[in-house]
């Protein structure tokens, strides 16, 4: 009865259309790990089952800024010590993160058997989600653009500061030319305003449209708000914590609206297309 309902369920999840996006932006402390986890609350408290892949190996990891004790990682369902529902934590609103390796080893550099281990872990997944929201670390590593690469969008934390800037045109245009991504969804970080965000999407999609052929969208203006950092000392999230602040407000919007972008048709949005897609990066290698 039991395997009855485990089975059921697996095969709910792989049938399944869910949604997967990946937050990443190039430079350090442009937001990301911020903007994902709120993201990811404020999906949840509209109703929606949602997973954060932490794949940021940094300091500042999902777990840590929300003070969640975490036993397992990444790294034992690789090694196939347990399944990736025994290595998830359970956050705010229900919110189910599966915490980073230790390590710095790429998913493209992953041994045949991690390889099998990582696909049977994400086909046997029992937890039911319709969200997948990958957290990435900074910088251009193999790693940041696999996890990119394999999702369904793709949003470019910008602030406003010349490297961030160039660290996000840097990112685009190797996604661009050597992996062919051509669709960013661009989130303005820490602005003072949205004329302030609208202007730093303008300058990068100005220097995108000379050099690239790609599409930008601004999808968020976010405000630069010290609540993000009171809530983050108390280790909760904004959203929760301070709900009605310009930022949350900006956030929760952002939630509302990538919770209605399109799903890819059939195979791109099911969980297995992502991880095929992941770990395929070694196949297919770096074009230059
Ligand atoms: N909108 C905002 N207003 C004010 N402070 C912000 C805002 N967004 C992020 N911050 C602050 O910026 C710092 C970096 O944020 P965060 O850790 O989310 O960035 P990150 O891009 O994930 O960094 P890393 O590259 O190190 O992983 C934190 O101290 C956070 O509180
Ligand atoms: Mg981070």
């Amino acid at each position: 009865m039991i395997e009855d309902q485990a089975s059921s369920l697996r095969k709910m999840n792989q049938s399944r259309l869910i949604k997967v996006i990946a937050v990443t932006g190039g430079k350090g402390g442009v937001g990301k790990t911020n903007i994902t986890l709120n993201t990811a609350i404020s999906m949840a408290r509209q109703g929606k089952r949602v997973m954060v892949l932490d794949a940021d190996l940094g300091l500042a990891n999902v777990d840590v800024m929300l003070g969640l004790r975490v036993e397992k990682n990444l790294a034992h369902v690789l090694s196939g010590e347990c399944t990736l529902d025994e290595v998830l934590v359970t956050g705010p609103h229900g919110i189910k993160i599966a915490p980073a390796t230790s390590g710095t080893q790429s998913m493209a550099e992953l041994s045949p058997t991690e390889h099998a281990g990582l696909i049977r872990a994400f086909s046997e997944l029992r937890t039911p989600i319709d969200v997948l929201l990958v957290d990435t670390a900074a910088g251009i590593s193999d790693m940041v653009l696999s996890f990119s690469k394999a999702s369904q969008d793709i949003m470019v934390v910008v602030c406003d500061e010349p490297t961030s800037l160039t660290d996000a045109y840097a990112l685009i245009k190797i996604l661009n030319r050597e992996h062919g991504v051509f669709r960013f969804k661009i989130v303005a970080n820490m602005v003072r305003d949205a004329r302030e965000g609208q202007e730093l999407f303008s300058k990068l999609s100005k220097v995108t449209g000379r050099f690239l052929d790609v599409a930008l969208e601004l999808v968020a203006t976010i405000p630069f708000d010290e609540n993000i950092r009171r809530a983050v000392r108390k280790q909760t999230a904004i959203v929760d914590a301070y709900p009605g602040s310009p930022a949350s407000v900006a956030i929760t919007r952002l939630a509302k609206n990538a919770a209605s972008w399109p799903i890819p048709n059939q195979p791109g949005g099911h969980l297995e297309f992502f991880i095929e897609q992941l770990i395929s990066q070694k196949a297919t290698g770096t074009q230059r």
